[in-house]
């Protein structure tokens, strides 16, 4: 049995009490891969953001909501397992300064200044044990295979699963999953519990039985 960490949905950055930047993930893929975990014996916990679906009952749920709250609750529970998919769609963006009262309409453009939030796959990735497995997923609209590659090498991802922007809030997905050798494992097309199942397939036969 493995110990196994997925990050789940999105993030959210305030910019002023009651407004926010996010995105339309829905963190169905998180939680179909959390249930194809448990099927396979495995022990879950899933990092999420704030969704409206509901995880399996017996994962181990952390709620957060901004990207550094989910990259400090995935580093804690990180420490003590063997694997970590990133299925979480974080924000990539917050506002350089959150405001402490909700911003005024004042009839003029509104700038906003971003800076770039952690990466926690990247940053979890480059700092992994060697006994330990991290899984990362791209969703790119041109070059899709190049760019997953090069995205899998850059964060020191184990595996990537290459999705397609149709997989935002949608039930099914359509997936490449390749290897860090670059070895194309299969594509894959389904519901997303079905496409689970198979990436969890393929993580099970060559990052958990392969590191036994
Ligand atoms: O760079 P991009 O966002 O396309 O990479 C996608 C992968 O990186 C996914 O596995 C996603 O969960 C992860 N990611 C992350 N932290 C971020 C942005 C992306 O872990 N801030």
């Amino acid at each position: 049995m493995a110990r196994i960490v997925i990050t789940s949905g999105p993030t959210r950055q305030y910019l002023d009490p009651v407004r926010y930047l996010t995105n339309a993930s829905s963190g169905r893929m998180g939680a179909a891969l959390a249930q194809a975990a448990l099927d396979l014996g495995h022990e879950v916990i899933v990092i999420s953001g704030p969704v409206s679906i509901r995880y399996p009952s017996t994962a181990q749920v952390v709620d957060v909501v901004t990207t550094q709250e989910m990259l400090d609750a995935t580093k804690l529970a990180f420490e003590n397992a063997d694997g970590l998919v990133g299925a979480a769609a974080p924000c990539d963006y917050m506002p350089k300064q959150v405001e402490t009262h909700k911003l005024s309409k004042t009839g003029d453009v509104l700038h906003l200044a971003l800076i770039e939030t952690p990466d926690i796959i990247a940053k979890l990735g480059t700092a992994k044990r060697r006994d330990q497995w991290v899984v990362g997923f791209a969703l790119e609209t041109e070059d899709v295979r190049f760019r997953a590659i090069v995205k899998m090498s850059r964060k020191c991802c184990d595996m990537i699963v290459s999705n397609s922007a149709s997989a935002m809030n949608s039930e099914d997905n359509s997936v490449e999953v390749i290897l860090r050798d670059g070895t194309i494992l299969e594509q894959i097309t389904g519901t997303k519990p079905s496409v689970a199942n198979g990436i969890l397939s393929h993580i099970q036969k060559h990052l958990i039985e392969r590191a036994r």
